[in-house]
């Protein structure tokens, strides 16, 4: 399967889209507390993405039951919400959402922390989020996909944390999960070549311990770290634009000033 070339049509209601799974994580915002469960949170979610007129991507998936994924603390990526799964003081956790509106996918993720925190889940966060950063700054036109993967794993590694590699950031938009595969581990200039109109995300998942996932038996999903150390996910549907890049799931203007990059390897 070839990546797809959005057209304006294309692009501006995976825009709508993309910026509604953004609106819909800071809604969901000022309930991710202590002593709530995450069914909790994943029905308010999907009541918010239903009266914006659009569906979550995920529930039914191939059998995925609930309206997002939520992640805490050793879980990589897929966590299914639950009312047993109830969030306490100290956790770090991921909501990863999806939208269909009208169609057309949007798809980002970020973490929340439950109170306080310790300084080393900090470190993690920030440097899981400086990970995306620096995978979209990679984005432009003429460059090479691995190059994502290939910064993206240097910082991680230099820091002392390990990156996910069973799990891949994917082009979006027409369908949920499109070519490519977007690798968060490459070696430079290595992969396809990124064209004006790609839509695809990037979604770096950092471990403090081992890589490796361990994918739960029972429920088919939750995707664990091998050691139960803390794994953090930060994630954005971008554009590749004739300059450089726009983030789609942006809605705070964290990415307003990057049009164009040039970010050296
Ligand atoms: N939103 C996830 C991603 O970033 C995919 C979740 S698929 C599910 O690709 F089935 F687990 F929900
Ligand atoms: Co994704
Ligand atoms: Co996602």
């Amino acid at each position: 399967m070839a990546i797809i070339i959005k057209n304006q049509e294309q692009i501006e209601g995976i825009r709508k889209s993309s910026q509604l799974a953004g609106h819909t994580l800071n809604f969901i915002a000022p309930y991710v507390k202590p002593g709530v469960n995450t069914e909790y949170l994943d029905n308010l979610i999907e009541q918010f993405m239903r009266d914006h007129g659009a569906i979550p991507a995920t529930l039914n998936y191939n059998g995925y039951p609930k309206s997002s994924c939520i992640s805490p603390n050793n879980v990589i990526c897929h966590g299914i919400p639950s009312k047993e799964m109830v969030l306490k003081e100290g956790d770090i956790v991921n909501i990863d959402v999806t939208t269909i509106l009208n169609g057309y996918y949007g798809d980002t993720s970020r973490m929340f922390q439950i109170g306080e925190i310790s300084k080393e889940a900090n470190d993690l966060l920030e440097a899981t989020k400086h990970c995306l950063n620096l995978g979209i700054q990679q984005v432009r036109p003429g460059n090479y996909f691995g190059n994502i993967g290939y910064v993206i794993s240097r910082y991680a590694q230099a820091k002392g944390y390990s990156v996910v590699y069973e799990f891949c950031g994917h082009g979006v938009g027409i369908q949920f999960h499109e070519d490519p595969q977007v690798d968060h581990i490459a070696r430079k200039n290595t992969g396809a070549i990124m064209k004006p109109g790609m839509i695809f995300t990037i979604e770096p998942m950092i471990n403090m311990g081992k890589a490796r996932v361990s994918v739960d038996k029972h429920d088919g999903w939750t995707a664990r770290t091998v050691d139960n150390k803390l794994s953090a996910q930060y994630e954005h549907t971008v554009l590749v634009t004739a300059e450089g890049v726009e983030v789609l799931t942006d809605v705070d203007g964290m990415f307003s000033m990057t049009p164009i990059n040039n970010a050296a390897l």
